[in-house]
């Protein structure tokens, strides 16, 4: 079995009270918190920024956060979001000029480096890249908004980056992102991924009795 993440994404949190619930999703068993940056020109909405992660770092949050960077160019909020706390940052290949650079940039800060593709983007963006990430992220919607269907055709693309992952025998997490659900994760962990990101499956998940407490795809996975 392998070591299976679940990053809930605080893009489906009440901002009005996110300290709080990334600590109740954390007690209640998530692994790291994925952070949803939006800036309306690579993708059409906008989220928060590096000072809400250092806010969150502030607030005592020890869990590593996962900084998905929907940004473009990219590079200037690299330097921000090392500064402020992030322990992955992960970005589009189209959002940089210089691919190879913006991952050193990244590693050099003392982070862990990824590359995040859409699902009309191709995998060769890794060929000459293996040995510099540390996270590669499937996107399973288009980017943008929570609360999309997955998309099918990611199973076949979770496979290939799975066994392009085995080959190269570098230790790379396979994060997918978008639409997971209680019904769909099994299929997608037997697809080769060991990082999930929910959204809307986690924060519409409350208990009902405690609602401090989150069950759905934390609770029984
Ligand atoms: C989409 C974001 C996702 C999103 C996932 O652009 O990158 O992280 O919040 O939300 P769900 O799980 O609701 O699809
Ligand atoms: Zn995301």
């Amino acid at each position: 079995r392998r070591d299976f993440q679940i990053a809930p994404s605080i893009l489906s949190a009440d901002f009005a009270r996110l300290g709080e619930e990334v600590d109740d999703v954390l007690a209640s068993g998530a692994d790291i918190v994925h952070f949803d940056v939006m800036d309306n020109h690579f993708v059409p909405n906008l989220t928060i920024g590096p000072m809400v992660c250092e806010a969150l770092r502030k607030h005592g949050v020890t869990a590593p956060i996962d900084a998905h960077l929907m940004v473009k160019p990219v590079d200037r909020l690299i330097g921000d979001f090392i500064d402020a706390g992030a322990s992955y940052i992960t970005f589009h290949p189209e959002a940089s000029d210089h691919i190879d650079r913006s991952l050193q940039l990244i590693r050099d800060g003392g982070c862990r480096a990824g590359l995040v593709f859409n699902p009309a983007t191709p995998l060769s963006y890794l060929d000459y890249v293996m040995d510099k990430v540390d996270m590669i992220l499937l996107m399973s919607v288009n980017p943008g908004f929570g609360g999309q269907s997955f998309i099918p055709g990611t199973l076949d693309k979770l496979r290939e980056t799975r066994r392009r992952i085995d080959a190269s025998g570098h230790p790379i997490r396979l994060e997918v992102d978008g639409g997971v659900k209680v019904d769909n994760i099994a299929e997608i962990a037997r697809a080769g991924a060991d990082t999930f990101v929910a959204g809307s499956a986690v924060f519409k998940a409350r208990n009902e009795a405690d609602p401090h407490r989150y069950d759905g795809v934390i609770g029984d996975f």
